[in-house]
């Protein structure tokens, strides 16, 4: 017996050398953590159960037959996160650069297979080189494998994919189809057609940060969520995003007492909304100080900057936060943040976490590139993403809402169950400046002193359409409240949703505008 532990201890140890010291060296001083140093910060400690550690490829081709391969690349099992069971892989680069074969898709897939049958959150560590070129087709068939299973697990359980090195081709769009992605700065990179392809096919010289780096994917991509400095602080990030998710879509988020008192009101926010309308204050502001204390998790920090979105805790409870930014093109709606907003949304629906909407929209962003970018359909995505939410939809109008981006931000008709406006609000078709040019063009054609006559007539309309109570008479504002009591009404109706039921009309899936 002794013997035959003796053998189980070479061959564990064996596997858990990696690709041996030189190229664990390497990875180290490329300023990476090996496949296992990642696993051991991101799970509680002494908590992961290895399964497939003596996995290894059937390849034969291409000098593959003497190919060593510990755990073929890849190391797999489950743990926990602050006590939760979460099921993870993690791609080793120092074994054939973490590429994917027959073997080492088929140990991702049985992690996936596991995490849906326990309802409980799955977590990819990317590291690879892509498809494993001596494997061929075997290696494409296990990246279509892994595909569909990302997508008959959207929904139902939170998928989360740190990229932590090379991912690149087709081995894209595993990650891309999950829920969130955390891109490293300088080390991770991301694209379908590498720098070397497309300065023999387009010409263009390119480099790979430039191209498909953490920071273009985090700003202007939008492929990213998350970026992070190093694998740490990206492990870390996991475990902060995980700490607000449900296990899976038949379970409630985790309820954590944040000691912040639910009755607290902040005077300061009374003197938040400038007088003159057209100037812009910081939305952050507003969320922190009516969000339980330090609780945001802003998502998409970086891409379309016009409108926040985040999950935060409000008397401990996890919701969604969605909010114009009027710093930035006075928080319009474009192309990328509709696409932003609706894309979380939807998470925050299959999740059932709450919607909290801040409201401070001008309209729709105006222009040529936007019609013929497709504002249309891409506007639409977040007007169907709000229709079809059936969790507690609460907002909040601190000032404007015009237009159609009224109806679209979680307004009363589209199913919100508290709207609340600030005395600040101004709630109509269009701003007065562009309403009384289209009332009242022959006047104002006709007039002698026209500057004059607009100004009594931006005034006349600002007094009788810009405000709240148009909206509030007509109960499409449930109240007017000043701005210091947003907290506890906000957090006195999560109470009063919390067993909220609907159900909309049974079908196999809708269709949203793509
Ligand atoms: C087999 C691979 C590999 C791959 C890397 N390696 N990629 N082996 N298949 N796809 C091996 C290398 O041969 C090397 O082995 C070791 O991993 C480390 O690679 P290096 O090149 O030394 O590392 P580095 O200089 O850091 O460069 C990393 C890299 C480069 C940029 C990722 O390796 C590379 O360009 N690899 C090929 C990438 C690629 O084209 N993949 C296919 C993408 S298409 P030794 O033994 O020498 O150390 C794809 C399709 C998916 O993935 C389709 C799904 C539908």
């Amino acid at each position: 017996m002794s013997d035959r532990l003796d053998d189980l201890r070479r061959r564990r140890e064996r596997v858990k050398a990696l690709g041996g010291a030189e190229r664990v060296e390497r990875q180290h001083e490329a300023g990476k953590l090996t496949a296992r140093e990642r696993l051991d910060h991101l799970l509680d400690p002494g908590s992961f159960s290895e399964s497939g550690m003596f996995v290894t490829h059937r390849a034969r081709e291409f000098g593959m037959d003497q190919a060593d391969a510990p755990a073929d690349g890849v190391i797999t099992g489950y743990g926990t996160i602050d006590g939760r069971l979460v099921f993870v892989f993690s791609q080793d680069f120092t074994v054939l650069g973490g590429s994917l074969g027959e073997a080492h898709a088929g140990k991702i897939i049985k992690v996936m297979d596991a995490a849906l049958r326990a309802g409980a959150p799955v977590i990819g560590l990317n590291d690879s080189g892509g498809a494993r070129i001596q494997e061929g087709v075997a290696s494409l068939g296990g990246y279509a494998d892994i595909f569909l299973r990302n997508t008959l697990a959207s929904g139902v359980i939170p998928q989360i994919s740190a990229v932590l090195g090379p991912c690149a081709g087709g081995a894209v769009y595993s990650p891309a189809i999950t829920d969130f992605i955390v891109m490293v700065r300088k080390t991770s990179y991301m694209f379908v057609t590498g720098p070397q392809v497309l300065k023999a096919v387009t010409r263009e010289d390119v480099g790979f940060e430039e191209l498909g780096g953490a920071d273009v994917h985090s700003s202007r991509s939008g492929v990213a969520h998350f970026v992070a400095a190093d694998d740490f602080e990206c492990l870390q990030l996991i475990r902060g995003l995980l700490s607000y998710l449900p296990q899976n879509n038949l379970d409630d988020p985790p309820r954590v007492e944040t000691g912040d008192d639910p009755a607290r009101m902040d005077a300061e926010l009374d003197r938040i909304i400038p007088d003159d309308p057209t100037k812009p204050y910081d939305m952050h502001e507003v969320i922190r100080r009516i969000i339980d204390a330090e609780s945001f998790l802003e998502v998409h920090a970086h891409y379309a900057q016009n409108l926040l979105v985040g999950f935060a805790r409000l008397g401990g409870h996890t919701v969604g936060i969605i909010a114009q930014q009027p710093g930035v093109l006075a928080g319009v709606l474009d192309i990328a943040s509709a696409t932003k907003g609706a894309r979380f949304i939807r998470f925050c629906d299959a999740f059932n976490i709450p919607l909290i909407t801040f409201v401070d929209v001008p309209g729709f962003l105006p222009g040529v590139e936007q019609e013929h970018g497709g504002i249309i359909r891409h506007g639409a995505k977040l007007l169907f993403a709000y229709c079809e939410a059936t969790v507690p939809k609460l907002a909040v109008i601190t000032r404007k809402a015009y237009g159609g981006a009224y109806d679209v931000m979680s307004s009363k008709h589209v199913g919100g169950d508290l709207n609340l406006a600030w005395p600040t609000a101004e709630i109509a078709v269009m701003g007065p400046e562009g309403a009384i040019e289209i009332v009242f063009r022959r006047e104002l054609s006709d007039a002698k002193d026209p500057d004059a006559l607009r100004a009594q007539l931006v005034s006349e309309y600002r007094a009788q359409f810009a405000n709240p109570y148009v909206a509030a008479s007509r109960g499409y504002i449930d109240d007017v409240i000043a701005p210091r009591e947003t907290r506890p009404r906000l957090i006195s109706a999560l109470r009063a949703l919390a067993t909220k039921r609907v159900a909309n009309p049974k079908k196999k899936h809708g269709n949203i505008p793509l």
